[in-house]
């Protein structure tokens, strides 16, 4: 074996589980994807049509630039100056493919002192980007004692412990718990991390799901060349095309340009084709539908999950954002026990103890949560899927 080995990420082990159990790939048809994280792919109720075909020629089969095309890093910076009233340039983005690359990215190039800080309760992979590039972290407590809702007075707590340069490292909207920052909250962990010494990555994969509408950092930081922060967006998820891989980081021109040398080092750029496609998915008519059409679609389902699985006794501690519900198994039943009983109707939750940052497993205040996605379910399945969790929480 030449090569070190490391797991799936934990989203990825459930489905090769489902698999195992199953015989099928989860988010095929007839299987019942609440494990995964992707949105519903067709067009929503007032909702702008899905692409379903680009337009390109000879020119777009070269190489692409470094940290991405012209129009489609102008198109970025346009929309969040628009949106949010930013005042950033396309000088300030860099193109990944996807999200995750974005995220790792800056995580492997932070200078070797800086200590990173993370709630308890996050996304799932960031246990493993900060594993695998050996990164000393400190965890501010996100679990049953603060109902997964940390507060900045914790983030200063921890910093009084970690006297050197930090960075945090946040989804806000939050993944798994859907716990949203916003106004002031929001406003104040920008000044916070916008201090010297300080660094963040935030992570805007849920931007758009949020009960109160989009929400962006970018609102609240005058000058982002003055500042370490990183701001990660995709087509993820509120734009529907987690198939496209464009994600972005939005930073200072001196992080854009160490994004482009890794780019040309290491990834070539991002296909042009799909570039075309997001820069599409970004005018500003249509991505004005896309955001209100998301946020009302998502505020629905959020709605109708809530009740649904508080019916079923899950105890519910889940934010205003995302498309996710967090909560607690009842009677003690573990997620993993859970799983077992849904793969016989094609079906299964994340289990929360890979949410876990400090992965405590069983033993740890994860061992009975779970995180349901209603991300790819379309409203005609809700009543079969709610009833099929009543049948196997019993
Ligand atoms: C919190 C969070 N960040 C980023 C991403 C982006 O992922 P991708 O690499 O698929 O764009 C996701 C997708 O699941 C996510 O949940």
């Amino acid at each position: 074996m030449f090569l070190n080995r490391f797991p799936p990420m934990g989203v990825y082990e459930t489905l090769f589980n489902f698999q195992t159990a199953t015989g099928l790939y989860m988010g095929d048809d007839g299987t019942r994807p609440w494990a995964q994280g992707f949105p519903l792919t067709t067009q929503l109720p007032d909702g702008p049509a899905m692409p379903s075909s680009i337009e390109f020629g000879p020119s777009d089969l070269k190489y692409p630039a470094a940290t991405g095309t012209e129009p489609l890093r102008k198109a970025i910076a346009d929309y969040y100056n628009k949106f949010y009233g930013s005042n950033i340039s396309e000088e300030n983005v860099a193109v990944f493919a996807g999200g995750r690359p974005a995220i790792f990215s800056a995580l492997m190039h932070l200078q070797s002192d800086v200590h990173v800080m993370i709630e308890e309760t996050e996304y799932t992979p960031y246990y493993d980007m900060l594993k695998n590039l050996k990164r000393a972290h400190t965890l501010i407590p996100s679990n049953p004692n603060n109902n997964f809702r940390p507060k900045l007075d914790d983030y200063q707590a921890a910093r009084k412990n970690t006297p050197g340069r930090t960075l945090i490292i946040k989804s806000n909207p939050c993944n798994p718990t859907g716990v949203t920052w916003t106004g002031q909250q929001l406003s104040d962990l920008v000044a916070f991390a916008s201090n010297e010494n300080h660094a963040a990555i935030f992570d805007e994969a849920y931007e758009f799901f949020h009960k109160d509408g989009p929400v962006s950092v970018l609102k609240f930081i005058k000058d982002i060349d003055t500042t370490n922060l990183f701001v990660v967006g995709a087509a993820t998820k509120g734009l529907q095309a987690p198939g496209l891989r464009t994600g972005w980081v939005i930073a200072a021109q001196k992080h854009i340009e160490i994004f482009r040398n890794f780019s040309s080092i290491a990834m070539g750029g991002v296909s042009r084709p799909a570039q075309i496609c997001v820069t599409n998915l970004l005018e500003h008519a249509r991505v004005s539908l896309a955001r209100t059409a998301v946020t009302n679609f998502y505020n629905k389902q959020r709605d109708v999950y809530e009740l649904g699985l508080a019916k079923c006794g899950i105890e519910l501690c889940t934010g205003d954002g995302g498309f996710y519900h967090w909560g607690r198994l009842p009677r003690g039943l573990s997620a993993l026990e859970f799983n077992q009983r849904l793969y016989k109707h094609k079906a299964a939750i994340l289990p929360g103890t890979l949410c876990d940052m400090n992965r405590l497993g069983e033993k740890g205040p994860h061992a009975n949560f779970i995180r349901f996605s209603f991300g790819p379910l379309s409203p005609d399945s809700n009543a079969e899927n709610i009833k099929i969790i009543e049948a196997c929480v019993k």
